[in-house]
């Protein structure tokens, strides 16, 4: 795969599951009121739709049709944008600017976004729920997302992660905050997938499961890290939101713990690493490798 083939294939997943998140809304909520217009503001403001990619190509590094993706893909999605809501909320980070607009809290008012986060953390089940996969199945996605998004995921990583302003942290306790507030819904995206394989293949898929495992644990440290870097050198602009946050709430990143190079250089490892585990799979996972190997250059 060439820089071109990847540019496509990106451009191909994203009109994908933006197709899929716009119906979704249009379909189940089309009423207009202040709690919807604050939800589908977050959730349809572009972004990398990083999760969602992941999702649908882990299905085609499975050799699945990346329709069996769709639902996932949206849970994940859909559990971002409420994450960043809240993340920005005065009592979080405090951020103006997301996605190069403002804030939703900003946008709307601070009750209405934590309770748009609420709404769209619901909305996440709501549309696993309606996976066109057997009912076992949904459960266990539901667990695996519940589980990555919960006080053992997301949710508590967030919590540590607050906990960790004005404070010196040592790596194993940043590399926690960085496994449960990114990776958790990061190896999410990926191990979802993995379950629907798994279904469909019940010997052969335990070296396969961790080897999605390995990638999206790595991706994950990795992608945190360079989110760290880029809020101290990243361009404003193309992150389309505020660089400096982190500093200003003193909190403790990577850049804070060891500096740019070693930050940069401790990505790397990662993302080698993730590429590493993708000889384990049996379908093409060259777009998986590039998109790994793309995250340390990122610029947004
Ligand atoms: C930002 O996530 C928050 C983190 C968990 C690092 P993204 O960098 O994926 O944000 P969008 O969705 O592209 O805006
Ligand atoms: C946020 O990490 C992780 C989330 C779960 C949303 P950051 O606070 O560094 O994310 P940004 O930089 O605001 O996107
Ligand atoms: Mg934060
Ligand atoms: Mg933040
Ligand atoms: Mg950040």
């Amino acid at each position: 795969m060439d820089n071109k083939g990847f540019n496509n294939k990106n451009k191909h997943y994203q009109k994908r599951i933006n197709k899929f998140l716009a119906d979704f809304i249009a379909k189940n909520y089309a009423e207009s009121n202040r709690l919807i217009d604050a939800m589908s503001y977050s959730l349809l403001s572009g972004g990398k739709r990083i999760r969602p990619l992941l999702s649908y190509a882990t299905a085609e590094a499975l050799g699945m049709d990346i329709k069996r993706a769709d639902y996932i893909a949206a849970s994940v999605e859909m559990i971002h944008a409420y994450s960043l809501i809240h993340d920005d909320l005065p009592a979080m980070d405090d951020d103006n600017v997301r996605r190069g607009k403002a804030t939703c809290h900003v946008k709307f008012d601070e009750a209405t976004a934590i309770l748009a986060g609420d709404a769209l953390q619901a909305m996440a089940f709501e549309v696993l729920s309606l996976a066109e996969v057997n009912s076992g199945i949904v459960v266990k996605l539901i667990r695996k997302l519940s589980f990555s998004c919960g006080a053992y995921g997301m949710a508590g990583g967030q919590s540590l992660d607050l906990e960790s302003e004005n404070k010196e942290l040592n790596k194993q306790q940043m590399d926690t905050i960085h496994l449960l507030k990114t990776g958790a819904l990061i190896a999410a995206s990926v191990e979802m997938i993995g379950l629907l394989y798994a279904q469909d293949k019940t010997k052969k898929s335990e070296r396969i499961n961790k080897a999605l495992g390995d990638y999206a644990y790595n991706f994950g440290m990795a992608f945190q890290i360079i989110d760290d870097v880029l809020d101290v050198i990243g361009d404003e602009e193309m992150i389309g939101k505020p660089i400096g946050s982190d500093e200003s709430n003193n909190k403790s990143t990577y850049p804070s713990l060891m500096g740019l190079d070693a930050s940069q250089q401790a990505a790397l490892n990662h993302s080698k690493k993730a590429v590493e585990a993708l000889q384990y799979l049996p379908g093409d996972s060259s777009y998986l490798k590039f998109l790994a190997e793309y995250l340390i250059s990122r610029q947004s």
